[in-house]
Order: structure tokens, then sequence, then C-alpha cells
């Protein structure tokens, strides 16, 4: 038989980790043992942590936990929710540090709930959205069309619309948000985030858009900050390839609409392509230009350590890998 396997379900399997097994490991009425932070922004003190003792239910989600424990415990518990169907985006949490739906993830033997990371907590399980909110208007992410209407059915093509198309299944969870480490990283960057993209590639990307309306969101979304790290596709509940169809398409349009701003990501690609490797020395050299004399001492110090060799950077030597490099970068279109 030719079993067909998600590749985002490869692991989960192994580690009985997918719903079927977890909904397994429970039996109607055991003890599920659920830790629960609670803060309140609004009055002094620290955030704690109180633990419940809930019975399983058949299917039992993170949603149920939490409404068992507020009809029967802490009628005062924080958290929010509206259609319990994966479709709205506000009951995302974190359970045992990882990012889940609440109405949509099956509950752990012994849970931890706390409310989603780089957000303020207003109470309990709810954060503030503003941050995102905000970025998003920023972002004024609704279509200009530099010519007029050409009136039903427009011409467009499943290509056009191929990476805009999955950006429009996005829920707004800010799971993504959440689990994305440069957004930790808080205000030492200026990176919009995942969600804040994903919510601007489903105009940027439209082939419909003026590409000035583009590039003007484009300058401050800091998008070449994103490491490309994965994280937040390994938590969107949407299934949404945030990294490849999402942040890559915006890096590339990014590199032609405004490319001062790609500057870094095209210095790295072309001395990739021409030598096989990275040279740190002349990266900066190329991204700074004569502003590199002001840090003479730096590199001074960069020399001594053995971290940069002048000589490799003048003569410009290639690699044995020069050739296939610049085979696959001439050919790909991405620019990180
Ligand atoms: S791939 Fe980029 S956006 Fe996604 S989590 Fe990593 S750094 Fe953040
Ligand atoms: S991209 Fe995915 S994880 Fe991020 S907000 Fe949208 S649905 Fe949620
Ligand atoms: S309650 Fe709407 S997505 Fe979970």
């Amino acid at each position: 038989m030719n079993v067909q396997v998600d590749a985002r379900s490869i692991g989960k399997v192994e580690n009985a980790d997918g719903l079927l097994a977890r909904n397994a490991r429970l039996q109607p009425g055991d003890p599920v043992q659920v830790r629960v932070r609670r803060f309140d922004a609004g009055e002094a003190g620290a955030p704690r942590f109180e633990s419940f003792i809930v019975p399983y239910d058949t299917a039992m989600r993170v949603l149920d936990a939490l409404n068992y424990i507020a009809e029967n415990f802490a009628t005062d518990l924080a958290y929010r929710w509206l259609c319990g169907t994966k479709m709205c985006g506000t009951c995302a949490v974190r359970m045992n540090g990882r990012e889940v739906l609440a109405c949509w993830e099956a509950v752990e033997p012994d849970m931890t709930i706390e409310p989603l990371r780089n957000l303020p907590v207003i109470r309990d399980l709810v954060v503030d959205r503003r941050p995102y909110e905000d970025r998003v208007a920023g972002f004024e992410p609704w279509l200009e069309r530099p010519s007029a209407y050409p009136g039903f059915p427009e011409p467009l093509s499943h290509k056009d619309m191929k990476n805009a198309s999955k950006a429009l299944d996005c829920i707004s969870c800010m799971s993504c948000f959440s689990a994305c480490p440069v957004i930790g990283l808080g205000g030492l960057t200026d990176f919009a985030g995942p969600a804040p993209l994903v919510q601007l590639a489903q105009t940027a990307l439209d082939a419909r858009n003026d590409p000035a309306k583009v590039a003007r969101a484009l300058e401050h979304a800091g998008i070449f900050n994103c490491l490309s790290c994965y994280k937040c596709e390994e938590v969107c509940p949407a299934k949404i390839p945030i990294v490849t169809r999402v942040i890559e398409p915006l890096k590339a349009k990014t590199a032609e609409l405004v490319p001062h701003v790609a500057k870094h990501a095209m210095a790295f690609r072309a001395i990739v392509a021409a030598r096989g490797r990275i040279d740190p020395s002349e990266l900066v050299l190329r991204v700074q230009g004569p502003k590199v004399l002001l840090q003479i001492g730096r590199a001074l110090r960069l020399l001594l350590r053995g971290k940069i060799d002048p000589f490799k950077t003048l003569f410009r030597k290639p690699t044995a890998a020069a050739k296939a490099a610049a085979r696959l970068l001439g050919k790909s279109r991405s620019v990180s």
C-alpha cells in the first residue's frame, strides 16, 4: 500500500506526538494535570502558576480543559476563543512550550499552559495584539492598482497568485510571532516578524498591486533580519510555508524594488557566487565602502585573532566550490 506521509508529521509519528496517539494516551475520567500561568498587568505581583486537575473526556482539546477550569475552579481565568474550529485564530497559547491553537490541540496528561511570547500579557492567557495590528496597519495592506480595473474576470493566472494565495490562508493567530527568535530580541532589530509579513504578502505578492506602494511597505519591514530558521513554519496551524512562500519571495521583491535595503544580502550572494565561500572582510568593504576606515581599530583586532585574511580578500581567491556556487546562485532567484 502506498502511504502518503505529510512532511510535517515526520518525527511526530515516531515520537507518538500525532493527534491520534495523543488522544489514545488518556481514557475518559483519567486525571489531566494542568498548570496555568496567572498574571494581571493591572495588579501588583509577579506571574505565578496555578495547578488544576481536570477529568479527561473523549477527544478533549486544550480549550475544553480551560473551559472546565473556568467553570469549576477559577471563574476569573482570562483566555480568548471565538470559533472553536481553527478559523478565528484567537485561542493561540503555548502548551508545554509549544505554540498551539487551544481549540484544536489534544490535551496532554501533564500540561503547562502559558500565553504567547513576544507580546505584552494583559491577563493570564490574554495578550495584547496591538504591536502586531499596528505593524500590519503601517503596511497599508490593501491593493492600489497602477491601472484601472479591467472588469470581471481579471486576467490572473495561478502562477501570478501562487504565493499570495498561500498567505491568504493566515488566521492571524500570532503563533509564528511568538515562536520567532528574532522578534524575541525585542527592539534590537526593525524586523516586522512573520505574522505581519504574511499579512503584507497577501497584497505585496499580488500581481495587481502598484510596485511603488509595495516598495514603501518593504522599505520598513526589516525583512533581511529573518534567519530562515523555520521556527515560524513549525508552529503555523494553517501550514503556510512562511519562509519559502512568503519571506523568500518578499526578500526577492525587496531586492528588486528597494535594492538599497538588500545591499548586505546582495553583496553576500555575489561573494559566494564568485568565490564559493563568504569572505567577511570583503562583505564589510562592499556594504560599508570607505566608511570602513572609521573602524580600523576593530579590523586590526580581527586580524590579530585570525578572523580576517586581507590577502585572500585582495586576491579574491576562489575555492573549489566556486563553480558550483555560481551555477546554483545564477539560477536561484532567492537573495538571502
Ligand atoms: S524563519 Fe525568520 S520569521 Fe520565521 S521564525 Fe525564523 S527568523 Fe522568524
Ligand atoms: S502565518 Fe500561521 S502562525 Fe502565523 S499568524 Fe498566520 S496562521 Fe498563525
Ligand atoms: S477558537 Fe477560533 S481558532 Fe481556536
